[in-house]
């Protein structure tokens, strides 16, 4: 078995918040990270993809059609966006390192052309990172009704 990876990168804001905490709960659980109006990550995403070369081409997969594919479902959505408000397959979950991994995963493995999806490994920063492996995990979502669907206005 052979393992492929492609690196992307974007910058996003997000907001740490759990709608049914107060905002005490959220204060307290997420300290800066919830900061109302949000705050920003430079991101680095890694993407590995298993499989065995094909005999013709040496290929597990073509890394740019990987770019292509990895730029189109996730990096052109969330790149200078607000994570908790602008993108939409994102909508209602809160925007941990675990739980965009997850949520990448998701968007990203029925869009494979070949190989299997071995990996997301996302950093939030050069000290913070996520890896996940495809194996299931619940991830939480509220309803539009639940989280706000835009910043709040701040006078
Ligand atoms: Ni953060």
């Amino acid at each position: 078995m052979v393992y492929v990876t492609r690196k992307a990168h974007f910058s996003a804001a997000h907001r740490l918040y759990n709608p049914t905490f107060t905002d005490e709960q959220n204060e307290r659980v997420f300290d800066k990270c919830n900061n109302l109006l949000g705050h920003g990550h430079n991101y680095t995403l890694e993407v590995t993809v298993r499989g065995i070369p094909d005999p013709a081409t040496g290929y597990v997969i073509d890394l740019k059609i990987l770019k292509d594919i990895l730029d189109h479902v996730i990096i052109d959505k969330v790149d200078h966006k607000h994570l908790n408000y602008d993108v939409e397959f994102l909508r209602g979950i809160i925007p941990t390192v675990e739980n965009l991994c997850v949520a990448f995963w998701q968007e990203l493995e029925p869009n494979l052309p070949s190989g299997t999806l071995h990996s997301i490994r996302l950093f939030e920063s050069d000290q913070n990172l996520c890896d996940y492996f495809g194996e299931p995990v619940e991830l939480p979502r509220w309803t539009s009704a639940e989280v706000p669907t835009h910043l709040p206005s701040v006078v």
